[in-house]
């Protein structure tokens, strides 16, 4: 029995308010409008930035919703004037859409997109109505994919044909994590052979850096965490040293440059803290240093700094999804993996089924786990 132009019934761990843990809810999610899709998620990463929705430090986000947005699935249906993807493909939702139209997605050094949640919410579809619904009240979506619900609805310019081949309890972390941090070192950073990195932090964005930068060839990269149960994995995907500012009475900055004399060619930040992103970008080249931040504070943070830090040249830079047009570079990344140009499976430490959301929220936040993978 076609489930197409129906009302479908599945599981989704719902928010209902800020602070409070998800709960997993039966809801219904109303068929894709014209240039929308609907995808059944097979699998999905629960990310830092999901932890930050829920504790209200995201941006423009309104409740009750749906989070995630680190998936991977199956194309159900496809509302009229769809042509990218049709039912039956694998894809990938992107929570960073690329409508291929505006200013940003016509200029080849972008990857934003003028439709992109900080431009435009994301909370309900493209005409300002929700596809989801619970207990008779409508739920928000979460950057137009949330996939922590078993069937969900994007618009086409959020998704993304990927390779029939790919195993989806992988490839979803292409969905965020990976190309967030292994796109810093590659896009943003341009780490060159032989240099010298620093990453600070080492979750699933820190590693993914520490992959980035080995794979540009650089010769030192230089983990950083204060939990050290993150350091083995650090050094199998290709750190040389690992060091614990815990370790030193001394600024870690200061360590950093009297390992290598004038500091670090680059440096990364994926913690989402203030100290670590002024250490970060003091730990590198005054000159000719070059400080990408992936990590997000919490929205509405401000920060002081020593202008002094910038003056001699070096540089700052941010990074929204390691600076991939979505569309072009997801489905690139996947064929990628499967040719094992990259080893994805070493940030999965955790696979659970969707009821034990709340579980993998905790195995995060008490850096047990790198990634937990939810299944449906
Ligand atoms: N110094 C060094 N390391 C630290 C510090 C600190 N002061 N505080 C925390 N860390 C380490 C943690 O021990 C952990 O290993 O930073 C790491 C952060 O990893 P995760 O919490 O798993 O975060 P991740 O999913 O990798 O995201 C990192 O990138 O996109 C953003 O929102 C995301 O801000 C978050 C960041
Ligand atoms: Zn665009
Ligand atoms: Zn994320």
């Amino acid at each position: 029995m076609t489930t197409t132009g129906k009302v479908i019934k599945c599981r989704a761990a719902v928010a209902w308010e800020v602070g409070k843990s998800l709960s997993v809810e039966e809801v219904e999610v109303a068929p894709p409008k014209a240039r929308e899709v609907r995808v059944k998620i097979v699998a999905t990463g629960i990310c830092c930035t999901d932890d930050h929705v829920l504790r209200g430090c995201f941006p423009n986000t309104e409740f009750p919703l749906i989070p995630g947005h680190e998936g991977a699935g199956i194309v159900e249906s496809i509302g009229e004037g769809v042509t990218s993807v049709q039912p039956g493909d694998k894809v990938i939702p992107l929570c960073l859409p690329q409508c291929g139209e505006c200013g940003f997605c016509l200029n080849p050094d972008s990857n934003y997109c003028k439709k992109a949640h900080f431009d435009e919410t994301q909370n309900v579809m493209p005409d300002k109505t929700s596809r989801f619904t619970c207990k008779g009240k409508q739920l928000h979506h979460f950057l137009w994919v949330s996939t922590f619900a078993e069937y969900t609805v994007m618009p086409e310019c959020a998704v993304a044909k990927i390779d029939a081949a790919a195993p989806l309890d992988k490839v979803c972390l292409l969905g965020c994590g990976f190309p967030t941090g292994y796109g810093a070192a590659i896009n943003t950073a341009k780490v060159k052979p032989g240099s010298t990195c620093a990453v600070f932090g080492l979750g699933g964005v820190g590693l993914s850096a520490v992959m980035g930068c080995k794979a540009a060839g650089a010769s030192r990269i230089i983990a950083v965490d204060i939990n050290k149960g993150k350091f083995a994995k650090a050094k199998e995907l290709g750190a040389t040293d690992c060091v614990s500012p815990l370790d030193f009475k001394k600024p870690i900055q200061e360590v950093l440059t009297e390992m290598t004399g004038y500091g670090v060619d680059y440096s990364f930040e994926a913690i989402g803290h203030k100290d670590t992103l002024i250490a970060a970008l003091a730990s590198c080249n005054m000159s000719t240093g070059i400080c990408v931040m992936a990590g997000e504070l919490d929205s509405g943070s401000t920060i002081s700094f020593d202008p002094m830090l910038l003056l001699c040249g070096r540089a700052w830079r941010g990074t929204l999804l390691g600076g991939w047009k979505m569309r072009d570079s997801i489905p690139k990344l996947v064929s990628s993996y499967l040719e094992k140009k990259f080893n994805l499976d070493l940030l999965i430490t955790h696979t659970l089924p969707i009821a034990e959301v709340n579980k993998g929220f905790e195995l995060l936040r008490t850096g047990k786990s790198i990634r937990s993978v939810l299944l449906f």
